[in-house]
């Protein structure tokens, strides 16, 4: 089933780091799963949990959030709070039956695309290993 199985994932990037590091992975013609669907936001601390909780109950089968390296964030601590948002988020996910797994936070600066496409690829795969979100039921097939 997983062999067939193309998820569906979602990754809030900050504007000023991870959206950017992702257009250059782009420009410089770095191949990251189609499988994600970036979704640019001012500041990785703007991704409220409400979206990210709403996002899952639809039926996505992972997200991410992806934000400033620490100590750069445009708006201070944003990130810092993203990523304290997103361990909470994590602890409460199996309460409804979702894998922690299926969210994570990430430190991405402007200038690595590198990284951004490796984390992409590792989160796919790892989204792939869990298969399709327990809240989708069958549709997926
Ligand atoms: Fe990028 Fe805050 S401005 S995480």
């Amino acid at each position: 089933m997983s062999d067939e199985f193309r998820p569906n994932i979602i990754g809030f990037a900050c504007q000023w780091c991870a959206y950017q590091s992702a257009d250059l992975a782009g420009t410089l013609k770095y191949e990251y799963p189609s499988t994600i669907k970036l979704i640019r936001v001012p500041c990785s601390g703007r991704v409220d949990s409400a979206f990210v909780l709403e996002a899952l109950a639809l039926g996505v089968d992972g997200v991410f959030v992806a934000g400033c390296p620490e100590a750069e964030c445009h708006y201070r601590f944003g990130n810092r709070i993203a990523k304290i948002r997103t361990a909470m988020l994590r602890n409460i996910l199996p309460e409804f039956g979702i894998e922690s797994a299926r969210l994570r936070f990430e430190h991405v600066s402007s200038s690595d695309a590198v990284k951004f496409v490796e984390f992409a690829k590792e989160f796919d795969k790892q989204i792939r290993k869990l298969g399709p979100t327990p809240l989708r039921g069958d549709k997926h097939e």
